[in-house]
């Protein structure tokens, strides 16, 4: 569980500071300012490994660089089994890495990164944490499992080693021993399903073609029929990669702790990166509040801290039924224009309920003037630039914007009764 992120000349803003919320965090901002950036941040603090260094076959996740020529630092801190635990690490140009701290770093507890790419990574501290050997402290384990989008179907194999069987071949073996693996996943499919009335369940498992040898997990689907998982549609996909490697992780991770005769871990993390990707405005609505029970029904006792980035103003009104400012908050990006310049700043923002989504597009979250299309807000841009100027308007250009307006704006738009009153005077009645 991650506590605090503070960045000095790293990425894309000179500063950036966050102070998480030990259950929701949510990361807006517009596309380019630092959310995917701020998550792989997040995943190195934790995890003191970027993803591309672990698999160089992922497509994201690339060890952050310093900005400009100087000192470049990343600090944060976690809690651990006896106080908070902090780190400051500095970039060593001459090593290209980032270096603090010597010796074995406190345990965050599992740490699991859904990236945009369709890439999963997992830190799972009984498989991944540091180990002894004749007191010294080694980490000669596997760093992290660090997934590709197709490795989480197809598997992750590092050298000889087989780390993980992917989504296709588990889910098939699961369904055959229908033991608690399988029921898990059962139970966290219907959990992350769309609605009651479309639940995601697993139907028959199905050979393909004559040549494959493989049975393939199929979805059961609300008109009846079995759809193999890889023609399952991109939110299908989605959800059923983040619901395997949900139960994986957390399967893995209690045979693991099982074997080293350890507790389970009492603290999951889970960075997502454009949580609502594919999801259908129904799904938007519903995927949080779902990811949340999905993650502490595993989990159990363990403390669960999710940190999201997203586009979706729709998933900002869906939390505002549930978030508390105690544990959750909510982190917005901006461009800043200043005396020095523009530059990115991350502010923590006060969470308020803003009721519908429209009110949340013209929020701080996503800066829209109004919730409209770009010619309807020029046009409207324009009217109320003529009603806010003190008379004589000309009819010439009282009819230009009545023109525009009524290409833009639908019969029933509350904007008439302003407008019309006006434009009758210069138009008249019958316009
Ligand atoms: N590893 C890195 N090291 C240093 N700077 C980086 C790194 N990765 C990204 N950046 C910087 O962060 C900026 C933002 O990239 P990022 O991918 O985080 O944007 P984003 O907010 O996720 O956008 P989008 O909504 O399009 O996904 C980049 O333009 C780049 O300047
Ligand atoms: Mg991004």
């Amino acid at each position: 569980m991650l506590e605090s992120l503070r960045l000095e000349n790293v990425g894309p803003a000179p500063h950036m500071e966050m102070e998480l919320g030990s259950r929701l965090n949510l990361i807006t901002g517009d596309n380019g300012l630092g959310k995917s950036f701020l998550l792989d941040v997040a995943w190195w603090a934790l995890t003191r490994r970027w993803p591309a260094e672990v698999n160089p076959s992922v497509t994201s996740g690339l060890m952050a660089r310093p900005t400009k020529p100087g000192r470049a630092a990343i600090r944060f801190s976690y809690p651990s089994k006896v106080k908070k635990e902090s780190y400051q690490s500095e970039f060593d140009r001459r090593a290209e890495a980032w270096v603090g701290r010597q010796g074995r770093p406190a345990n965050p507890g599992l740490v699991l990164y859904a990236q945009v790419d369709g890439g999963f990574s997992v830190w799972d501290p009984a498989r991944n944490y540091w180990k002894k050997a004749k007191s010294v402290d080694v980490q000669e384990r596997q760093p992290a499992y660090v997934f590709s989008a197709r490795e989480v179907w197809s598997g992750l194999k590092v050298g000889e080693i087989q780390l993980c069987n992917g989504l296709l071949a588990d889910w098939a073996l699961w369904q055959k021993e229908d033991g608690e693996a399988f029921r898990q996943l059962n139970t966290v499919l219907a959990a992350m399903s769309p609605g009651s009335e479309e639940p995601l369940a697993a139907g028959d498992l199905a050979k393909l073609s004559v040549d494959d040898a493989r049975w393939i997990p199929t979805l059961r689907m609300p008109y009846g029929i079995d759809v193999p998982v890889l023609y399952a549609s991109a939110a299908m996909k989605r959800i059923v990669s983040l619901a395997y490697l949900l139960v994986w992780s957390w399967q893995e991770h209690l045979r693991a702790a099982a074997l080293l005769d350890e507790q389970p871990t009492s603290q999951v993390t889970f960075l997502i990166d454009e949580l609502e990707s594919h999801l259908h405005p129904r799904w938007q609505r519903t995927i949080v509040r779902s990811l949340l029970q999905v993650m502490q029904a595993l989990a159990g006792k363990a403390a669960v801290q999710l940190v999201a980035a997203t586009h979706s103003p729709l998933l900002l009104a869906s939390v505002e039924p549930f978030f508390e400012p105690d544990k959750d908050a909510w982190f917005d990006l901006d461009l800043e224009h200043g005396d020095g310049g523009t530059e990115v700043l991350l502010r923590k923002r006060d969470f308020v309920r803003l009721g519908d989504v429209s009110n949340w597009l013209t929020s701080d979250a996503f800066d829209l003037r109004i919730p409209r299309s770009v010619e309807a807000e020029e046009a409207m841009g324009k009217a109320l630039h003529l009603l806010a100027r003190p008379a004589p308007h000309s009819v010439a250009e009282v009819r230009e914007v009545d023109d525009a307006l009524r290409g833009v704006l639908p019969d029933i738009d509350r904007f008439w009764v302003r407008w019309s009153a006006f434009a009758e005077e210069y138009l008249g009645a019958e316009r």
